[in-house]
């Protein structure tokens, strides 16, 4: 099984991708509903939170673990790549996040080298995303801009309301200046909003679709990691689980995935 971890709904935007593009493969996805948004949280507490959602996956058979939210990736992905894995001489079991493979793909996109990068206060402020893309070409400038509000306009459903589009056009405005070609979209729920964002960017900035980049490195990797790939079951099933009420995660879960979702259970990560 492929464990999609997230702080809340978000990664069923990404889990989504992954159901497109690898459909034979089983999921477990677990969203800490409970305790969203992490986006202002402090750096312990995300790891507190992740590294319980992670030992979670792992106990419930999961032998890769994919940390689908943005905050959490930045955050503390090497950390618990070291804890988990590499200290414990774990070598059955491998943890991956969204950063890297964006970065691979995004510098492939820019021609100017001047790429934006969008995402929760805790995401920007952790520069995950420019530290990964000058690892790799260092001749780029990155510049970042935290949308703490969209988040909850997301969750809430108002993100199709004139408040919400003129909230997003205040935030991105500065981000005109700095002439950039390439946006990310650093943040699980903004693809919910990519078409206000590449309106409001304009035809010469490319906006960047997380889920299905993600998604196609994750096919590339299995790929090129058959030892992994061979441990991973493919009936092609999903299974749902929330740190918080069932009934709401079928609601707003099942608009975020776009798909009815029916087998959630409730799990305490505590
Ligand atoms: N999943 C988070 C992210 O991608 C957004 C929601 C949150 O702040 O928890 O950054």
């Amino acid at each position: 099984m492929i464990g999609v971890f997230d702080s809340g709904y978000g990664g069923l935007s990404i889990l989504k991708e992954f159901k497109k593009q690898l459909p034979n493969y089983d999921y477990l996805y677990l969203g800490d509903n409970a305790r969203a948004p992490y986006g202002d949280r402090s750096h312990e507490t995300i790891k507190k939170f992740t590294k319980q959602g992670v030992n979670y996956l792992f106990k419930q058979g999961c032998s890769l673990v994919i940390i689908a939210c943005n905050t959490a990736s930045s955050q503390v992905l090497r950390e618990l790549q070291q804890e988990l894995l590499i200290e414990k001489g774990e070598k059955n079991k491998k943890i991956l996040g969204v950063i890297r493979p964006l970065a691979e793909e995004t510098i492939k996109l820019t021609k100017n080298k001047n790429i934006g990068v969008v995402g929760t206060t805790s995401t920007i402020n952790a520069k995950s995303y420019p530290t990964e893309i000058n690892k790799l070409n260092k001749e780029i400038k990155v510049v970042g801009r935290a949308c703490p509000l969209l988040v909850p306009l997301i969750e809430q459903g108002w993100h199709k309301k004139p408040e919400a589009k003129m909230i997003l056009k205040k935030y991105i405005r500065p981000l005109k200046d700095y002439n950039i070609d390439t946006l990310i979209l650093g943040c699980t729920h903004y693809p919910f909003m990519i078409k206000e964002f590449k309106k409001y960017m304009g035809k010469k900035v490319t906006v960047v679709n997380p889920g299905e980049i993600v998604a196609k490195k994750l096919k590339e990797y299995l790929k090129n990691h058959p030892e992994i790939d061979k441990k991973l079951t493919k009936t092609g099933k999903t299974k749902f689980t929330t740190t918080d009420s069932i009934e709401k995660f079928k609601t707003i879960g099942s608009n975020f995935l776009e798909t009815k979702i029916t087998n959630i259970q409730q799990v305490n990560l505590e």
